[in-house]
């Protein structure tokens, strides 16, 4: 994306209308510490805070990951949008109106959401049609009424077996593209005599249905779109942009098996809901899902499979930092029947009384245990120990241990002792892990960090930019010497200068790119003073003397005639005068 045709200084005053820290406060939580803000890690699987905002520079970065930007960068990478549209939603946020001529490159994939739009607003109206009855009918027993049905664009695929394939056809999609979109099979509808949900993306377009079945025909109960250009089932989670704002209100958000569940809730006014499509958590879901909030309540279906996947989501969720907590539901109950069975003030007190994902895992350690078999109750015992030695908080600790002790009738001691022993082999494992992760950190001559160093403070401060522009230093690695250009460039033409801003500018210049993000990673002092400068000036320009000399002594070795020879030979000389003097300065 060209960021120069734009206009700068509109781009700097939305940019300058919002605080970093505020800003990505709202998406992910941020602790202060020491002079800056940190927080977990959107762009990766993130297992301590390594994301880094700065107020003072409006510039966030990851220590791991490497990302970095202002707050059009981090909105980009969060929702996925072009810069355009980044700096659009945050201009209409602060009431700066970005213009017309401020347009996103097309989507890619328009086209197919705008087939999928159709063929949703298609099946939406056969529901309210004549053929409708019997859908409309199975809905309202499944007591879904008509709020409901318009709110989670509830449709209905019709029985004659071509008629979303002919109006998409007419409009003039080929068949090909319906196919690859799993909208049609062998020239006719994909969904023949079904009830449609749309699934959506996270940014809440259309992008594959679930059909169900509604007449008591003896197929799969649900048919979805397969795997598509714009759809995939294991990055997909159903409401997660309805869900989003409530998440960020209530500060948790529930986890589901399937999007009936997540409808009923919804009904209820319990609006925090997501679900995946009754599948295992992928990693592509649970970085989606941390977005939200890293406070995750599972509330799966209260049967075998549900009670199992608990337990491993759980843990895949607990192992990515997210607070984990379970809603349990009883007699093999999903949500949607509790809610239906027992009642909105039922299902609410359930979640305000969660329990803790070790709890719900000793509980269900617990089932079908024999106390009065020896074995089975020391195999339930040492595997509650294991779960208690995996609580990181002390207290917490104790009290899970007494009742261990109290429900197991064993002493106390025995128990703690046992505990410490667990406690002791996990240290261990950890100082081995430890070392084997250190990694070598990539190091820098001191003359590209003397380049670094220049192109850092020149971003600071307007002063450097002069300095280094009176110096006439060459740079001699091409891409800080493009740096150093555009920032002189930027600073004469805007007369200000800081990194969130030209950070924007140059955003498009690959070129450049990388070396940049690694300079706004730098943590040097904030303040340079002039002597500083001279000096890193000093250590480019011996480089570049050093480079001179090189290249002179190679001449050397290429040289006939010795007239020829001996000019050189003095011009290396002159040049190590030269450096020798710049040594005494
Ligand atoms: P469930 O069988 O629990 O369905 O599957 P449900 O949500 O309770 O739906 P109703 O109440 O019977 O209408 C949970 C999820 O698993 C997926 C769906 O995404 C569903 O929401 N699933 C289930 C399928 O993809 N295909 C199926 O045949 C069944
Ligand atoms: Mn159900």
């Amino acid at each position: 994306m060209d960021s120069n045709k734009f206009d700068q200084n509109l781009i700097r005053k939305i940019r300058e209308s919002v605080d970093i820290v505020e800003f990505i406060g709202r998406y992910i939580p941020l602790e202060k510490k020491g002079k800056g803000y940190f927080g977990l890690c959107p762009f990766h699987n993130d297992n301590n805070p390594s994301l880094s905002v700065s107020r003072e520079k409006q510039i966030f970065k990851c220590f791991v990951c490497g990302e970095k930007g202002n707050v059009f960068n981090f909105l980009m990478r969060f929702k996925n949008i072009p810069f355009p549209d980044a700096v659009r939603q945050i201009g209409n946020e602060v009431g700066i109106s970005v213009g017309n001529d401020f347009k996103a490159k097309p989507d890619k994939n328009k086209t197919y959401y705008d087939i999928y739009d159709i063929a949703n607003k298609f099946f939406q109206n056969n529901l309210l049609s004549s053929e409708g009855a019997k859908a409309r009918e199975y809905l309202k027993n499944r007591q879904l009424d008509m709020e409901t049905i318009k709110e989670f664009q509830i449709g209905l695929a019709l029985t004659e077996r071509d008629s979303l394939t002919k109006l998409l056809t007419k409009k003039g999609y080929d068949l090909k593209t319906l196919d690859a979109l799993g909208l049609t099979t062998n020239d006719n509808d994909a969904y023949v005599k079904r009830i449609i949900f749309p699934l959506y993306n996270t940014n809440g377009q259309v992008n594959g249905f679930a059909g169900r079945i509604y007449n008591g025909e003896n197929i799969n109960k649900y048919l979805n779109t397969k795997e598509t250009a714009i759809f995939k089932k294991g990055e997909n989670i159903y409401n997660y942009h309805r869900a989003s704002e409530e998440v960020r209100k209530v500060k948790f958000v529930i986890l589901m098996e399937g999007f009936m569940a997540v409808i009923r809730a919804h009904t209820i006014g319990v609006r925090n809901c997501i679900a995946t499509m009754g599948t295992a958590l992928t990693n592509d879901q649970i970085n989606l899902i941390k977005r939200l909030s890293l406070n995750v309540y599972l509330c799966l279906d209260g049967d075998n499979a549900g009670i199992n996947a608990t337990i491993n989501n759980g843990k895949l969720l607990e192992d990515n930092n997210c607070n984990v907590k379970v809603i349990p539901l009883s007699e093999g109950l999903d949500p949607d029947d509790y809610i239906l069975k027992y009642g909105s003030e039922k299902f609410i007190s359930l979640i305000d009384n969660a329990i803790s994902y070790n709890d719900f895992k000793i509980r269900n350690l617990k089932r079908g245990v024999n106390f009065n078999n020896s074995t089975e109750k020391a195999n339930y015992v040492n595997s509650v120990l294991k779960e208690i030695s995996l609580v990181k908080d002390e207290i917490k600790r104790e009290i899970m241990l007494k009742n261990l002790a109290k429900e197991t009738d064993m002493w106390y001691n025995t128990l703690e002792k046992k505990l410490k022993d667990l406690l002791a082999n996990q240290e261990n494992a950890k100082i081995v892990a430890n070392d084997f992760e250190k990694k070598p950190k990539k190091r820098l001559d001191k003359y590209e960090k003397a380049m670094q160093s220049i192109i850092y403070y020149m971003l600071e401060n307007k002063e450097v930019i002069t300095i280094v522009e009176n110096s006439g230093v060459y740079f001699p690695i091409a891409s800080y010497r493009i740096l150093e250009r555009e920032i002189a460039y930027f600073y004469e033409k805007y007369g200000y200068i800081n990194m969130a801003d030209f950070n924007t500018y140059i955003e498009s210049n690959q070129e450049i790119d990388e070396v940049f993000k690694e300079i706004m990673g730098l943590d040097l002092d904030s303040k340079a003073n002039e002597k500083t400068i001279l000096e890193y000036l000093d250590v480019i320009k011996k480089y570049n003397v050093a480079l001179e000399i090189k290249r002179l002594e190679k001449l050397i070795e290429d040289e006939v005639d010795l007239n020829e020879q001996a000019k050189i030979v003095n011009q290396i000389m002159k040049l190590k005068m030269g450096s020798e003097n710049n040594n005494d300065k």
